[in-house]
């Protein structure tokens, strides 16, 4: 049997040192060239705390430092990635999933297992499928809720679930957060680190989808660290990684999160009413329809495809 030991919580491993110096030499350099970029590289202290105290609750705390801004989620995604794993080890991808994981994980040398969901139970991810595929090298989980493509969100007592398997298996979590206020009225939504009291959390969001701008490239890494298990390194390793945010869009950040109501207005509601009213004119008795949950395309499934054999 495989053995897991507490030391692998511990980040990050030399190759990440050593990156963060080679990130602090290249800041150095940039900052005499061009010292207005480099005080961006977490982003204005104004924005990150708009971005805090929009997602600040009792269950899940931030201030502004535990905020990273990012150049969309993507890059949120890939500073993640690239902090929490080290070339060589694997991380775990779901099934149907967003395309963008893989192909970042494959550019930093990273492996990617996938792991099932399964459609049968509203997209849920397969858990032994999941723990099955964990081992020595496996640096993190990527849990994508709400989920592109399947449209669906995970329930309160599922995403406990998986907070167990990761904790049992000592694995942190980069969690794709990024449809989280897009789910229709009847559905509730939980952010996976208000319900996690041990596994560390990156959740990774931006104002792409909620706020409909995907052209500002504004996203964000909120790091979620009760335990303090990723200690200084992860937080300074995100925090040195050089990156720029539009500066314009960015205060844009602290209008948006704080006047919502005006822009989004019922975006979520109109979808909802759009499907219910159009699905029953698409009915076709042998294809079964997944709804979704939240904003997305319901998925069809063909459970018996019969094709005449040709004479
Ligand atoms: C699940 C998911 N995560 C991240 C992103 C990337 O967002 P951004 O445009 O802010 O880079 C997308 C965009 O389609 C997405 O669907």
């Amino acid at each position: 049997g495989r053995t897991v030991s507490a030391t692998k919580w511990a980040f990050p491993s030399w190759a990440a040192a050593v990156s963060l110096v080679l990130v602090t030499r290249r800041k150095e350099s940039v900052r005499t060239s061009f010292p207005c970029l480099t005080r961006l590289s977490s982003g204005y202290h104004s924005c990150r705390e708009a971005v805090a105290a929009y997602y600040n609750c009792p269950e899940a705390p931030l201030k502004a430092q535990d905020v990273i801004l990012t150049s969309g989620c993507s890059q949120a995604i890939e500073l993640a990635l690239a902090v929490l794993a080290n070339p060589g080890q694997n991380i775990l991808v779901p099934r149907p999933g967003f395309s963008l994981y893989k192909t970042l994980a494959l550019s930093l040398g990273i492996e990617v297992k996938l792991y099932n969901l399964l459609p049968e139970k509203a997209w849920e991810i397969d858990l032994e499928h999941l723990e099955s595929l964990v081992d020595e090298k496996t640096a993190c989980l990527i849990v994508n809720n709400p989920s592109n493509p399947c449209g669906s969100v995970f329930s309160k007592s599922h995403l406990q679930e998986i907070l167990a398997v990761a904790a049992r298996q000592c694995v942190p979590i980069l969690a794709d957060e990024i449809y989280g206020d897009m789910v229709f009225a009847d559905c509730k939504y939980e952010p996976i680190a208000t319900l996690s009291t041990n596994v560390p959390v990156l959740s990774c969001g931006g104002l792409a989808k909620r706020w409909l701008v995907p052209g500002w490239r504004m996203g964000w890494i909120l790091i979620h660290d009760r335990r303090d298990i990723f200690g200084n390194e992860v937080r300074t390793n995100v925090l040195l990684s050089w990156q720029q945010t539009c500066r314009v869009f960015s205060m844009w950040i602290i209008r948006s999160l704080t006047d919502t109501g005006r822009y989004f207005c019922s975006h979520v509601g109109v979808t909802q009413s759009c499907l219910a009213a159009f699905l029953p004119l698409f009915h076709v008795p042998s294809l079964l329809y997944l709804l979704p949950d939240m904003v997305f395309y319901p998925h069809l499934h063909c459970n018996s495809l019969r094709v005449s054999p040709a004479h």
